[in-house]
């Protein structure tokens, strides 16, 4: 056998060899074993856990540490008016709608919650980051934007409305 005979016959074998079926191999699950069983979390350790959170009362309180919140982490997308063009979409995130949408407008607290919290299409959810009762103050203070941008003189008081 010549020299390129021995290099053939030597690549054929490796191309053989190489061509185990992976999808037949035996699998080890890594986690049957008690070894490498799922850890537990120690006692020391406070789990996040997003227990349901009911809406707390509406206060003057609870609409400003809403607005304060908006505006530290919703208004770099949502803007400060709700317009839906703060300045991460100035650079070119996808624009969310303006909370002044009719389906938003109509859109239930607890719907405006859920999205806060778990996020929607491409926009986050911030369970992790801000608190329920904060999210609530949130939902409080978008409503509030809503309102401000959809009042009618009517609902205005007399006092206000002969206001200049
Ligand atoms: C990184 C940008 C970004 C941030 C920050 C952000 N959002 Fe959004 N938001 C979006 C986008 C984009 C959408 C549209 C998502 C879709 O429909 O796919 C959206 C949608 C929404 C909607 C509409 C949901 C619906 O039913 O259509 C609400 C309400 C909302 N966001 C509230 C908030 C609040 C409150 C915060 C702050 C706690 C926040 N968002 C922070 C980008 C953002």
């Amino acid at each position: 056998m010549n020299v390129s005979a021995a290099g053939l016959l030597l690549a054929v074998l490796l191309l053989a060899g190489g061509c185990d079926d992976m999808t037949q191999q035996k699998k080890e699950n890594p986690y049957a074993s008690s070894e490498t069983a799922p850890a537990t979390v120690p006692d020391s350790v406070v789990e996040f856990q997003d227990s349901d959170h009911p809406p707390p009362a509406l206060t003057l309180t609870l609409l400003q540490r809403g607005q304060s919140e908006f505006h530290a982490f919703c208004s770099p997308c949502h803007a400060e008016t709700g317009n839906g063009h703060g300045m991460v979409v100035q650079r070119g995130f996808p624009a969310p709608e303006p909370l002044t949408d009719p389906d938003l407008m109509t859109a239930s607290p607890r719907h405006l919650y859920d999205v806060l919290t778990d996020g929607k299409g491409i926009m986050y959810g911030f369970a992790q980051r801000i608190s329920p009762e904060d999210r609530w103050a949130i939902v409080a203070y978008m409503r509030a934007l809503q309102l401000s941008q959809h009042a009618t003189l009517a609902s205005l008081t007399p006092e206000q409305q002969a206001m200049p």
